[in-house]
């Protein structure tokens, strides 16, 4: 089993030496947890894709510790300056034209013209990315097609022997992946919803962004694939509960029922998570993707999962959930 150690200055120079020698590392950020490699490195990344189970067709972010270190990797125009200076460091990741001589591994980016680029809000993840010197390629460190983790003790219990060091900074924040816009085009598309909303991009873009999957055409390799699964079945949108079936809460559960006869709030406490009492959006995105881990290792038949507002960060949980049920 790996070591996951606490990050500090010392391990996070270790880590960093990990990286330069060609070794995977699992980085903290404030969305999920990464699994990283020297993206100059094609050896390395092509750990990760071993280390995953991904298919090679499906491109990596790249993590960088300031905008101005994209520089030599990707053509940024007045968008992507914009949002930039509004999102980084945070949960934003940009879809950007490749630069002829950027010399990330055509691995990371399965061989497009463009690259996606990320400056991650977790002060270690950004430790990280300067004490190795090089940019990160970095996927969430799940196997592929699974849930995404939001712990240490999740990656090391999926990923454990398959990467050298665990660095651990607590749960992420977020708890759900950046949101992923397509700057390469003349239309700014967002390929995948997230913390950051639709609504807040266009604001800073001064105009409407097109929907991937609902304007245009899926353009995110890794949004066509089968994703954020967890191996119990999952109901959504319930409002009353089948006998056996585990339940993941939004809000109160004061009135919901189950079909014997009684009342949810009467089940064993094992049995039901609740997102936020209060249902708080933020609260129920940072304890998804743990929830539906905890109950998915409880053994119930199915879980059910009352519905979440399709507004806001509410739309980024639900496309998770869409993911997870299908
Ligand atoms: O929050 C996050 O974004 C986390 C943390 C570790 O930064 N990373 C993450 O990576 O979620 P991953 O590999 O699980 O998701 C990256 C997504 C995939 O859907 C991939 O297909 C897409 O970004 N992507 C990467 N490069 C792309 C490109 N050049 N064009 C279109 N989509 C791209
Ligand atoms: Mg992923």
């Amino acid at each position: 089993m790996t070591k996951i150690i606490a990050a500090n200055p010392a391990s996070i120079e270790k880590a960093a030496q990990i990286i330069r020698a060609g070794g995977l590392v699992g980085m903290p950020t404030e969305t999920v947890y990464g699994l990283a490699a020297n993206a100059l490195d094609g050896q390395a990344v092509a750990k990760i894709f071993a280390a995953k189970g991904r298919p090679a067709f499906n491109p990596l972010i790249s993590h960088f510790a300031s905008p101005r270190a994209i520089e030599p990797f990707a053509h940024m125009d007045e968008r992507a300056k914009a949002l930039a200076q509004k999102f980084w460091p945070g949960a934003l990741t940009m879809i950007l034209p490749r630069k002829e001589s950027c010399p990330i591994s055509d691995l990371v980016t399965a061989g497009l013209p463009t690259i996606a680029v990320r400056v991650p809000a977790h002060k270690t993840a950004r430790a990280l990315i300067e004490a190795a010197g090089v940019p990160l390629a970095a996927p969430s460190a799940n196997p592929s097609g699974t849930l995404s983790p939001t712990s240490p003790a999740h990656v090391a219990h999926t990923l454990g022997d398959k990467l050298d060091l665990i660095l651990a900074g607590g749960s992420s924040a977020v708890g759900l992946e950046s949101t992923v816009i397509d700057l390469s085009g003349e239309t700014a598309t967002l390929l995948r919803p997230g913390a950051i909303t639709a609504e807040a991009l266009s604001a800073v873009l001064g105009q409407p962004i097109s929907i991937a999957g609902e304007d245009s055409p899926i353009k995110s390799p890794g949004q066509l694939l089968k994703h954020y699964a967890p191996q119990t079945p999952i109901r959504l949108n319930a409002i009353d509960l089948e006998e056996g079936e585990a339940l993941l809460a939004f809000g109160s559960i004061k009135f919901m029922g189950v079909k014997n006869g009684s009342a949810a709030a009467s089940l064993p406490d094992n049995q039901v998570l609740n997102l936020s009492e209060e249902g708080d959006l933020h609260e129920a995105a940072a304890n998804l993707f743990g929830m539906l881990h905890a109950l998915d290792a409880r053994g119930y038949p199915r879980i059910a999962v009352m519905s979440i507002p399709e507004t806001g960060l509410g739309i980024a949980i639900n496309d998770r959930l869409k993911r997870a049920a299908s």
